[in-house]
């Protein structure tokens, strides 16, 4: 039997619980072997839900001879200082996203995966492996919408006051969403963190100009519960970004994917447009599986987000198994922090916020 990659998770509340763990079971060359939460009943519950060991001590993974990697899954302040000792411990590292709350931590967290010769990844990423993501880089790498000239995004949600002390399901009483310390922001940080990463991956372009506004009107929270940005790309491209989870009227979980979102990507010759499962692409080039000067509808089956997750945690694997950098190194994780933390620096300050040179030809 071809070998697996044995995880210890660190962190047992919701997502290692309602998604990792399930997603582990179907991961042909990965499992898990050991959890550990501070919290007794929720290691307790994990343990009796999937059938391994789970204690409220971190040394029970991060000195088990059979571990090879940890799945960070703790409040956001926290991934930084549990990588760096699991790092030390000599375990392979994933931190679910953001990988940290400020630049100085994900370059000490990146500085100790290196000394300590283990692999770091951070979970945003796997984005990049939802069917519609990844044709929509395939189409822009085919030409399909010429040069990149700007990108739109736009999502509400509407979450409701218990999300903010017990997520979605409620599984852990918490307060650290609400805090500006341990989660690091609201909305942008919490839940567009993913689109970030989305974007510069299929279009290729790092965004280096920042000027946002953001404010908290419906929440009583730390973190910002309405945000909207103004962005421009290395090849001078443009963007705007609106996002809310306090949207009367929104579904509770994101209207990302849903109908009151609307992703769209305009090149010269032509116009990528993110419908739930669907692509809608315009073009007048001339490009496979499309006509020129027309629309089409590009379907995907219907794949949830363990999907992404499953061949993230394989790809994972597969890089630790040939001595490989994973798909998605945790300094991936970090330039996509470096902006959302621009934007919350430009929100504070009210100026634009500049990364890096912009062709500003246009
Ligand atoms: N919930 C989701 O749908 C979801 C989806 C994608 C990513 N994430 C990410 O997963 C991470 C965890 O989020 P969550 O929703 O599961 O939060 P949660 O509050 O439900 O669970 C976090 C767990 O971390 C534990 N913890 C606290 N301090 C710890 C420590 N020192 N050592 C080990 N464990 C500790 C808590 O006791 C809790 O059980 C976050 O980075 C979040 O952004 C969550």
């Amino acid at each position: 039997m071809s070998r697996k990659l044995r995880f210890g998770l660190i962190g047992l509340g919701e997502i290692a619980y309602s998604s990792t763990g399930h997603v582990l079971r179907q991961t042909a060359n990965a499992e898990m072997i050991v959890g550990m939460d501070p919290l007794a009943d929720i290691a307790a519950s994990y343990a009796a839900t999937f059938g391994i060991p789970c204690s409220t001590n971190l040394d029970d993974v991060l000195n088990h001879p059979d571990v090879d990697a940890v799945i960070i899954s703790t409040p956001h302040n926290l991934h930084v200082p549990l990588g760096i000792q699991a790092a030390r411990a000599g375990k392979h590292v994933i931190v679910e996203k953001p990988m940290a709350t400020t630049l100085e931590d994900a370059d000490a967290l990146i500085a100790a995966c290196k000394e300590a010769g283990v692999l770091c990844s951070s979970k945003e990423g796997s984005v990049r492996y939802q069917p519609a993501t990844a044709k929509a880089k395939e189409l822009i790498e085919q030409g399909a919408i010429g040069e990149l000239m700007a990108t739109q995004v736009s999502g509400a949600s509407n979450k409701p006051p218990s999300y903010w002390t017990g997520g979605y399901t409620g599984r852990v009483q918490t307060t650290w969403r609400k805090s500006k310390l341990e989660s690091g922001g609201g909305v942008l940080m919490m839940n567009y963190i993913y689109d970030f990463y989305r974007l510069r991956y299929i279009t290729g372009q790092e965004i280096v100009r920042v000027f946002a506004e953001f404010g908290t009107y419906r929440t009583p929270v730390e973190v910002e519960d309405f945000i909207t940005l103004t962005l421009r790309y290395a090849n001078g491209a443009l963007g705007t970004w609106m996002a809310s989870s306090c949207a009367p009227g929104a579904s509770k979980a994101g209207a990302r994917g849903t109908k009151a979102s609307d992703n769209r990507i305009f090149g010269t010759a032509g116009q990528i447009v993110f419908d739930n499962n669907a692509l809608l692409v315009y073009t007048d080039n001339d490009v496979e599986g499309l006509t020129p000067g027309e629309w089409t509808q590009l379907s995907f089956p219907q794949q949830s987000d363990n999907y992404a997750y499953q061949v993230y945690f394989e790809q994972f694997a597969e890089a630790v198994f040939a001595g490989r950098e994973p798909d998605i190194p945790c300094e991936e994780g970090r330039k996509t922090l470096e902006v959302l933390l621009a934007a919350y620096r430009s929100g504070e300050t009210h100026e634009p916020v500049t990364l890096g040179a912009v062709d500003d030809k246009r």
